[in-house]
């Protein structure tokens, strides 16, 4: 009999890990609400940078297109320096990514197959449990905190080390994290990592670190060079305003960098990221003046959701989770009428609250004036 050649009969064919997995639902259909409402669509559903990047990388970006016609360099060797240079840290220990998604995908591809365990917390980012699956591993799902005020969502690391055991070969943790907000303190982190056995790698998906400014807040990237079980992944997406570009980088022991090395596609970085990265990196003050502005509107926003009697979680990115209980589905669709996208938690186990990334102060104005009339 001829196969039906559809989706269940090429899945069938597909690696076990993949026959389990389900593609990516980007929530929205943006182009046609960027069509429908024009300038008016306050975008507040992926975390996005609202003030883009620096001039300095748009002008690179730009120059860069006068070499489309070429491959981009294999190596992104120029913008591995400048990572190198503000790091403090060898050019040989870092990976670059089509984005850090591709990286985190790429490290359980590597390191984790059929018969491993890959263990992340629950409510971590989406992408571990995706790569854990894709990758054939056992996913071992660490319990949430349940005692954190009234959002009891963040990464609980007693739990995570207790799912630990010897199958495990990587652990994936994002701090601060996606879809919480919430952050872990630096010497909690520090002394989870000394209590992981030294053959198990530890991944610190660092995608808001440079949004972060908490005062129990730091980088894990400093204790690479003395712990070689640890990869830190960061992003152009966020701090940087790069998302469309698809960047990200990895840091890591430099053996672990070689071994990434060997699977990475050779031209996975195309070359006006690579030029905008390297630039971007090099404006600094630009990621500080996003830094502080985020802040201030987050803070602001908080106060101003918290007032409606709302519950809003602490957060350390540039979103905010919002609880809207049992309204949740029907505030989100009347936002979404109204030209303000938010985005639905249902599919992280969370049906109860939003993900709002906080805009500019115009665009929070008019998140507030529509969730008012929504609400009213
Ligand atoms: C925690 C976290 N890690 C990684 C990413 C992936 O970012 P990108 O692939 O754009 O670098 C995101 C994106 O939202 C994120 O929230």
């Amino acid at each position: 009999m001829t196969p039906a050649y559809d989706e269940a009969w090429f899945a069938s064919r597909a690696t076990p890990g993949v026959r389990g997995l389900r593609a990516y639902d980007p929530g929205h259909d943006v182009v046609a609400l960027r069509a429908r409402h024009g300038a008016a669509l306050a975008e507040l559903g992926s975390n996005e940078n609202p003030y883009g990047p620096s001039p300095r990388a748009r002008r690179a970006m730009q120059d860069a297109l006068e070499l489309a016609h070429r491959y981009p360099d294999p190596r992104g060797a120029a913008l591995k320096h400048a990572l190198a240079s503000l790091h403090g840290i060898d050019a040989g220990s870092i990976v670059l990514g089509n984005g850090s998604h591709e990286l985190l995908m790429l490290l359980a591809q590597v390191f984790a197959g059929p018969g491993d365990a890959v263990a992340y917390p629950r409510y971590g980012f989406a992408v571990f449990a995706l790569a854990a699956q894709a990758a054939g591993a056992l996913a071992q799902v660490a319990a949430a905190l349940l005692s954190q005020g009234p959002m009891p969502h963040g990464h609980d690391l007693e739990a995570l080390r207790g799912v630990i055991d010897d199958r495990t070969r990587l652990v994936y943790l994002a701090n601060p994290n996606n879809p919480t907000g919430t952050w872990l303190e630096h010497d909690a982190l520090d002394a989870f990592l000394d209590d992981v056995p030294a053959e198990v790698l530890v991944v610190v998906d660092e995608a808001y670190a440079e949004l972060a400014d908490a005062p129990g807040y730091r980088s894990m990237l400093p204790r690479v060079p003395r712990r070689p079980n640890l990869v830190v992944t960061r992003t152009f997406s966020k701090a940087y305003g790069l998302a469309g570009l698809r960047c990200g980088y990895a840091v890591a022991a430099p053996g672990l960098v070689a071994v990434m090395e060997r699977v990475r596609e050779s031209f996975n970085v195309n070359g006006p990221a690579l030029a905008a990265c390297a630039a971007a990196v090099q404006d600094q003050p630009w990621v500080e003046r996003v830094r502080a502005e985020n802040s201030r509107q987050r803070d602001a926003l908080a106060g101003a959701l918290r007032a409606r009697g709302l519950g809003v979680g602490p957060s350390q990115t540039n979103f905010l989770l919002v609880e809207f209980g049992d309204a949740t589905p029907e505030v989100e669709a009347r936002l979404l009428e109204r030209g303000v996208v938010l985005r639905p938690m249902a599919g992280y186990g969370l049906g109860r609250y939003s993900r709002i990334t906080v805009g500019t102060a115009d665009e929070n104005a008019r998140l507030l004036r529509a969730l008012d009339k929504v609400r009213a």
